[in-house]
């Protein structure tokens, strides 16, 4: 078993003055869904997500050595970094960078030795509601992990992965289900050999061709900033009159999706996934003090779905983040079939008609 000291370095062999990474990592959507967390973002319950293709942030990392002279063992006082989005200087998500940075430098002890410059963009619009916390802390954590690989050579693949992934987690929970492989398990679950509250692994058991390229559209139903974070969302699981059981329910709905991912059985799967999707906005409502972040077009869009998918017997289904905007989830031979039905029926629910399409995909990528 995996510890947090696990992921504290020795003694780095090698040194850099100066250089640059660039990564891209994508968003992810849960399938059975995160929410609720203890001290040190360990998960209340494991989770499981589809990893996408498309929404993506795109990061790069210069860093230049503070003081040549300074060896990487004595410490310095302060992180020093610019952070620019989209080419130009962003104040505002400085905080966050610097409280994920506090949280990882016992595990980077690097850290204060450089000036960073990081420089992040999108590949979905900034307005559009969809967090791009996952994918950006994803982003850049595998750079800091790049850089960390410099200065130890001899690190293995897989210790640079659970590494990157451990990071991003301390960024923001999701995030660790954004590095590496097409199906991510966080959190420890007693069917999923490897699986830790520390870091995102790869779905170990088989999955069945259904699921093979399947589809997300995001339709976005409503853009606007969210009356309640997720952060504060995850606290209301503390003393909320349903938690032990609701994270039970988690347990038992990753285990029958060890079960549907075998067999193909998307009846099944959609079962759980809706329920799931369902259940995660009723602990919201069921929370102390309560809220609603679905809108009236987020139900129109549910029931046009159901209505859709009873009508025609194609396995469409929804699924949601922690907003308004609904994920419909498909496999891919029904893709052609589906789109229709979402420019003819749901965009309606869009705001400005928008929304975006994607699908499975396999993780950050070096650029
Ligand atoms: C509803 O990962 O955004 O999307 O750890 O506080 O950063 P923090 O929370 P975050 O929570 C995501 C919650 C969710 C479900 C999920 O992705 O599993």
């Amino acid at each position: 078993m995996f510890t947090a000291t696990d992921f504290i370095p020795e003694k780095y062999t090698s040194d850099i003055e100066k250089g640059n990474f660039e990564w891209s990592a994508p968003s992810n959507i849960a399938l059975v869904k995160y929410w609720g967390k203890k001290d040190n973002q360990i998960p209340a319950n494991p989770s499981v997500s589809f990893t996408l293709n498309n929404c993506k942030t795109i990061t790069k990392l210069a860093f230049i050595k503070k003081s040549a002279s300074t060896p990487l063992s004595v410490t310095t006082e302060s992180f020093s970094f610019d952070l620019l989005f989209e080419g130009k200087a962003k104040e505002d998500f400085k905080p966050k960078i610097q409280k994920f940075l506090e949280r990882i430098e016992v595990y980077l002890p690097f850290l204060k030795h450089y000036h960073f410059t990081i420089d992040t963009q999108n590949t979905f619009p900034h307005s559009s509601g969809i967090a791009s916390s996952a994918s950006g802390m994803a982003a850049l954590a595998m750079n800091f992990m790049s850089l960390e690989k410099v200065l130890n050579p001899e690190m293995t693949d897989d210790y640079f992965f659970q590494k990157a992934s451990f990071l991003a987690r301390l960024g923001s929970g999701s995030a660790c289900r954004s590095v590496k492989g097409k199906v991510v398990v966080w959190g420890n679950q007693a069917n999923i050999k490897g699986s830790s509250d520390l870091f995102g692994v790869e779905f170990p058991h088989a999955i069945h061709n259904n699921f093979k390229n399947y589809q997300d559209t995001i339709l976005l139903v409503d853009k606007g900033e969210k009356q309640v974070s997720s952060t504060v969302g995850h606290d209301l699981m503390h003393n909320h009159p349903y938690a032990e059981r609701r994270f039970a329910q988690a347990h038992e709905n990753l285990d029958q999706l060890i079960a549907i991912f075998e067999s193909g059985n998307l009846d099944e799967f959609i079962k759980v996934v809706e329920s799931e999707a369902l259940t995660l906005h009723a602990m919201m409502m069921t929370s102390m003090p309560y809220y609603i972040l679905m809108k009236p077009n987020t139900l129109q869009i549910i029931n046009a779905i159901w209505k859709f998918r009873n009508d025609t017997q194609i396995p469409v289904c929804f699924t949601l983040d922690a907003g308004a905007n609904v994920h419909v989830l498909y496999p891919e031979n029904v893709s052609e079939k589906v789109l229709q039905f979402i420019q003819d029926e749901l965009v309606v629910f869009c705001q400005n008609g928008q929304y975006i399409c994607d699908k499975i995909g396999d993780g950050a990528i070096a650029l």
